[in-house]
């Protein structure tokens, strides 16, 4: 199996209720990989264990029966606990179907960074703040770099020496800890000093202001209580809480279920500039216009098994999807079903693959101009 493979699920299967009357199988040996950068979606009637699937996915849920494998982390049937738990919360994030819930801090600041700070902020994040801040501690600090500085130094610099004029060339934190190679005129130089409490804060706060406003929320929300919020606000609110531990792969319950079509229509660029940041993204969801949108790959569930898995237009083409599940065909592929009935030259539309209405009328111009 190529490694590309970031999400590997083996023989899933999981029981609910076991030995009881209500005895159900929501999972029934599911076995399918996925791929790193892209957009699988997940689709199916409800009750199809969807959201079991994906709740296995994190961990919160585990199963006795069949193995998942996330990158370099193994959730494994025969264990009984999984190990590197915490690593694993921190390389993929489950939103759930109304993560709004998810909302119980006092501020909207604090809400934010409540999964960093439980699961460490990453470090990544260091990185990002500019350094505005690091300039800022030096400069607080002056006093004990220059007497590191003049230590190594003394024989040979000129005590005038200006210290504002140095360049960091590297810089590394860990924990509170940072350590700065500096530059000043010709001699470089190390120094390592910990970080005060309220640079971490600070460094915390740029972190949550980042995702606010990545969500289209500016600073101002940051001191508010989310309970006040909109709806939709209040959804921003928890997928920027979501988007500040930075994992490498997002699982998206019915992200748009119960939001107006704007919200909606945010709430997918969100997931395709996700997409475009490098991450893999996992969705769930009952709008197959969406699917055809931006779906690499879909994978059809029924009964806890998988129906039927390819790309969009294989799916949204294939009979079996709409006698066994109550999918619906998303609105271009109907109308391209309509426009080939009235003519079969447009059977052309489904190799050009149009995924939505401008691509649509595009393609049918180029029909009827023979240009294709
Ligand atoms: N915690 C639970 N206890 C018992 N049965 C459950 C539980 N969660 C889900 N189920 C059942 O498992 C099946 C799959 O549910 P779910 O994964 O939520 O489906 P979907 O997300 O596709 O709508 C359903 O029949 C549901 O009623
Ligand atoms: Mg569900």
């Amino acid at each position: 199996m190529s490694n590309d493979k970031i999400v590997q699920i083996k023989n899933l299967s999981l029981i609910f209720g076991k030995n009881t009357i209500n005895e159900l199988k929501a999972i029934d040996d599911f076995s399918s990989s996925f791929s790193q950068g892209n957009i699988h979606y997940i689709i199916g009637d409800s009750g199809s264990g969807k959201s079991t699937l994906v709740l296995h996915l994190n961990g919160l849920l585990k199963s006795s029966t069949g193995d998942i494998i996330i990158d370099d982390i193994e959730i494994l049937g025969k264990n009984k606990k999984i190990k590197k738990v915490k690593q694993l919360r921190r390389k993929i994030s489950l939103v759930f179907q109304y993560p709004e819930y998810q909302l119980f801090k006092d501020t909207i600041y604090n809400d934010i960074l409540f999964g960093p700070k439980a699961l460490g902020t990453p470090k990544i994040f260091y990185q990002d703040i500019n350094l505005k801040n690091i300039k800022k501690s030096i400069n607080e600090n002056i006093d004990m770099i220059l007497v590191t500085f003049f230590e190594k130094f003394e024989e040979k610099v000129d005590k005038e020496f200006f210290l504002k004029e140095y360049k960091i060339l590297k810089w590394k934190f860990k924990n509170n800890n940072v350590t700065l190679k500096l530059r000043i005129k010709n001699f470089s130089f190390k120094v390592s000093y910990f970080l005060k409490e309220n640079l971490l804060n600070e460094i915390e706060r740029e972190i949550g202001k980042k995702y606010l406003n990545k969500m289209g929320l500016d600073d101002s929300f940051l001191e508010r209580n989310p309970f006040g919020l909109s709806g939709g606000q209040k959804r921003r609110v928890a997928i920027a809480g979501i988007l500040s531990i930075d994992p490498e792969i997002l699982v998206f319950d019915e992200p748009t279920a119960g939001l107006d079509p704007s919200g909606e229509h945010e709430t997918m660029e969100i997931i395709s500039d996700l997409k475009s940041q490098g991450k893999t993204l996992f969705v769930i969801t009952h709008s197959m216009d969406q699917v055809l949108l931006n779906g690499d790959t879909v994978t059809v569930m029924e009964k806890g098994k998988i129906l039927l898995t390819g790309n969009p237009y294989e799916i949204f083409t294939n009979p079996i999807l709409y006698s066994k599940t109550k999918m619906e065909k998303p609105k271009v592929i109907e109308l391209i079903d309509q426009l080939v009935k009235g003519n079969s030259k447009f059977k052309k539309l489904y190799e050009l693959k149009p995924t939505n209405d401008k691509e649509l009328i595009s393609c049918i111009i180029q029909i009827l101009e023979r240009k294709v």
